[in-house]
């Protein structure tokens, strides 16, 4: 029997399909030195975000014929070092669309109420009404970078919300901006007239601190920025100071430059106007379902010898 390592928590229905054809050791726990010293028994492993296989460690995959990754980005996988190795990486696509595109939504919506720090604060027994005076998002400008599947459902979700769509994506076509009913914009142009700011790109370097001190001056003043993309994209300090100058209003960040947030990071200092959720975007039943299911089809697969779709 072929041996499949899973790093990451995973649902059970995707474990389940991997044992029909293989034995599972389910070892979410590992340190980087113990991955890279159990790695060369498998046959295959399935990660979530949690897993680094940095070059060091897809070469210690010696048996490696196949990189599970339950989610979308890839970036936690050194592709070109498995693709020298003849290791196909996988992922699933779009299993967690509506579950990222979703949190994205409840990001905006809390911004906008302050509904965690109301929360708070009635939990904590007082009865504050004035301090969590929001604003509506009705007729707001909501500027989308990056419009593929997540940045296209929130951008319908936010329509039917009666807000106004700019999007900035280098690599899409006019025709199918025109389709989702959004604005293709350069992307000053958004950052000067967004009322609130998404983002829904892949990081490269191309993306890094995308949004950085120079960007933030140009933006609206009272902007509300959110990230549920990728850490690294927008410059974590940078938009800590537009926080603290009042330049930005608020910031909701799923996602951050290193994860596990550092305990000692200067963001969990910030006020009210700073959300921040632990990479929750594709944490629902359903998309862990979807992602485990693709993931774990397409390793079986290619456990049978069947061909595979690359990531
Ligand atoms: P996608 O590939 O469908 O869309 C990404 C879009 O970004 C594409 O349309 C692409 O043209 C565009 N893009 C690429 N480079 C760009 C640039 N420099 N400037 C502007 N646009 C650019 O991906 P998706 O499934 O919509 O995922 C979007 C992001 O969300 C990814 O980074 C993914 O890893 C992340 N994600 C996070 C969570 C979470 O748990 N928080 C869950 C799912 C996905
Ligand atoms: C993804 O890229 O799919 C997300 O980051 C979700 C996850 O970590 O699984």
């Amino acid at each position: 029997m072929p041996k499949v390592l899973v790093s990451d928590p995973i649902d059970q229905v995707g474990i389940d399909i991997l044992s029909q054809v293989a034995t599972v050791d389910v070892k979410t726990t590992l340190s980087p030195e113990e991955l890279i010293q159990v790695l060369p028994e498998y046959d295959a492993i399935m990660i979530r975000s949690g897993t680094k296989l940095t070059k060091e460690a897809v070469e210690a995959g010696k048996n490696l014929k196949i990189i599970g990754r339950a989610g979308v980005g890839v970036d936690n996988v050194d592709v070109p070092t498995a693709t020298r190795m003849g290791i196909v990486v996988v992922n699933s696509p779009e299993g967690n669309t509506i579950a990222a595109a979703e949190h994205t939504i409840a990001m905006m919506m809390s911004l906008s109420r302050f509904i965690p720090a109301a929360n708070a604060s009635l939990k904590g027994g007082k009865w504050d009404r004035k301090s969590f005076t929001g604003v509506e998002v009705y007729k707001k400008t909501l500027g989308i970078l990056g419009l593929g599947k997540i940045g296209s459902h929130v951008a319908s979700v936010a329509k039917a919300l009666g807000m106004r769509i700019f999007a900035y994506d280098p690599f899409l076509t006019t025709e199918r901006a025109e389709k989702l009913g959004v604005n293709l914009v350069e992307l000053e142009i958004l950052l000067r007239e967004a009322d609130y700011i998404t983002l829904h790109l892949p990081k490269t370097k191309d993306t890094h601190h995308l949004i950085n001190a120079d960007r933030i001056t140009i933006m609206k003043d009272g902007v509300r920025i959110i990230n549920c993309a990728r850490g690294g994209i927008i410059d974590e300090v940078a938009i800590a100071e537009a926080i603290k100058s009042g330049k930005v209003a608020g910031i909701a960040l799923d996602v951050f430059e290193n994860e596990p947030l550092e305990a000692e990071s200067g963001l969990r200092e910030l006020g009210a106007n700073v959300i921040l959720t632990p990479h929750l975007g594709a944490s629902t039943e359903e998309a862990q379902t979807n992602v485990a299911v693709d993931v774990a089809e397409q390793i079986r697969d290619v456990l049978l010898g069947l061909p595979a779709r690359s990531a």
